[in-house]
């Protein structure tokens, strides 16, 4: 246990440097191909190594294979956080190694899940009826959510969801042998739910805050839409819906609450490290009646629900214990705090860009993502983007708005700061000049 100690304070100091100097480290990795894996040994070792080796090889061998999504100029897809109580609470978790089959295998982690699940449905503004566990996931939650859709309207096969939803709808739909149907969006990027046509249909997927563009499909006429022809309504908030945390940012949320299933990702902008993904549901008893599934061996005398009847994995990890620590260690107010943060720098960078020349905004901003794009041709902001990249000196992501290719900023991680966006946008125009 001596060395146990020993090198996890080495762990933990490695990870506190790391942390430190992140900030000067290159965003996007600069590795080729196959650069990392020529460095690899190419068979495992045969006796035992110390763990100082690990940590060692860390540094030398895997550092320049990582892009750093702890940095504080990743701005790149939708940024995210591995806070510090985070960071700990997957130590603990890792320490307890909690397998959570049945309640009896740990009714601690079955019960804190089912707490800090309402505990964040509460911070959300979310109504007591609905039911949450973690997924790894928002894939996985629309993948589930989905086969309870199609499990409780038999004979009805059709998804319907905007051209800008998640691919994970895609590969939902094609897991679950249902057809997917695209649903053309508004100029503001939105579904358009006239053309909802839901005869055939067992669920729509409305989302708030697209992967492109972050946009608001609009979910009171969806919701209307749906409880008349009785299809199953999942709204994917797995981006935005932490904004929900900050009251003033509800009406972007207007009537989610009337959704069948919600899912939402703390791993996105919540400061949880990878993975944890919310998914609650106000049918819990649909989701059992699809996913339960207890054989002989697993028979126990507790009266209790077991999370694996909900979902589809049987063994889950502890994941709770880190969501637990993260919405205690920053409370209500410190969440509100970044996001309040971010929604202002996204604010700013999208205030410079409207006052600069050459520059143009793409899309209406309601979140913390911005799309903007250098006037002119598709190709010149292509080559922009791979320009600033490179750079290393910060990491951004493109979209295709329409007929237009758009440079995407998001801002959410915790650790970014103005002068963190400010460079950003001086490489943005400095790479921009040299074009
Ligand atoms: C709107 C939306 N839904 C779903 C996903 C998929 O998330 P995950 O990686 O948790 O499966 C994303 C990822 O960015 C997303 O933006």
């Amino acid at each position: 246990m001596s060395s146990f100690r020993e090198d996890g304070a080495a762990a933990v100091e490695w990870v506190a440097s790391y942390l430190e100097r992140v900030s000067d480290l290159p965003v996007l990795s600069q590795a080729e191909p196959g650069d990392i894996r020529a460095t690899l040994p190419r068979s495992p070792p045969d006796e035992p190594e110390p763990f100082s080796s690990v940590l060692r090889d860390l540094d030398t061998v895997l550092l320049p294979g990582l892009t750093h999504w702890q940095s504080p100029r990743f701005f790149a897809y939708f940024a995210a956080t591995g806070s510090e109580p985070g960071v700990l609470a997957e130590l603990l978790i890792a320490g307890l190694n909690q397998v959570g089959i049945l309640w009896r295998t740990s009714p601690a982690l079955q019960e804190l899940e089912e707490v800090t699940l309402d505990w964040l449905a509460q911070l959300l503004g979310l109504p007591s009826e609905f039911h949450g566990h973690i997924e790894d996931t928002a894939s996985t939650g629309v993948l589930s959510a989905l086969a309870v859709a199609r499990a409780v309207r038999p004979g009805h096969r059709v998804v319907l969801c905007s051209e800008h939803a998640h691919s994970a709808a895609d590969k939902a739909a094609k897991l679950l042998e249902l057809e997917l149907r695209k649903v053309p969006v508004d100029d503001e990027f939105r579904l358009r739910p006239e053309l909802l046509e839901l005869d055939d249909a067992c669920a729509v997927i409305a989302t708030i805050g697209t992967t492109g563009a972050a946009a608001i499909d609009p979910i009171p006429e969806i919701a209307d839409a749906c409880e008349a022809a009785g299809v199953w309504l999942h709204v994917d908030a797995a981006y935005a819906g932490s904004a929900a945390v900050c009251p003033e940012l509800r009406p972007l949320f207007t009537d989610w609450e009337r959704a069948d299933s919600i899912g939402v990702n703390p791993h996105k902008w919540l400061g949880v490290p990878m993975d944890c993904s919310a998914l609650w549901s106000r049918r819990p008893d649909d989701f059992r009646r699809t996913f339960s599934l207890v054989p002989e061996f697993l028979q126990s005398p507790d009266d209790a629900v077991n999370l694996s009847e909900l979902s589809i994995p049987l063994g889950r990890r502890f994941r709770a214990l880190k969501l637990w620590a993260v919405l205690r260690c920053f409370g209500r107010t410190g969440l509100q705090e970044r996001i309040r943060e971010h929604m202002r720098l996204a604010s700013l960078f999208e205030g410079w860009v409207r006052d600069e020349p050459g520059w143009e905004i793409v899309a209406p901003r309601h979140f913390s993502l911005v799309c903007f794009r250098r006037e002119g041709a598709d190709e010149e902001n292509e080559r922009l983007l791979e320009k600033v990249n490179a750079s290393g000196e910060a990491f951004i992501s493109h979209a295709r708005l329409g007929d237009r290719y758009a440079l995407r900023l998001a801002i959410g991680n915790f650790r970014t700061s103005e002068d963190d966006l400010r460079l950003a946008w001086d490489v943005l125009n400095r790479e921009a000049a040299v074009l």
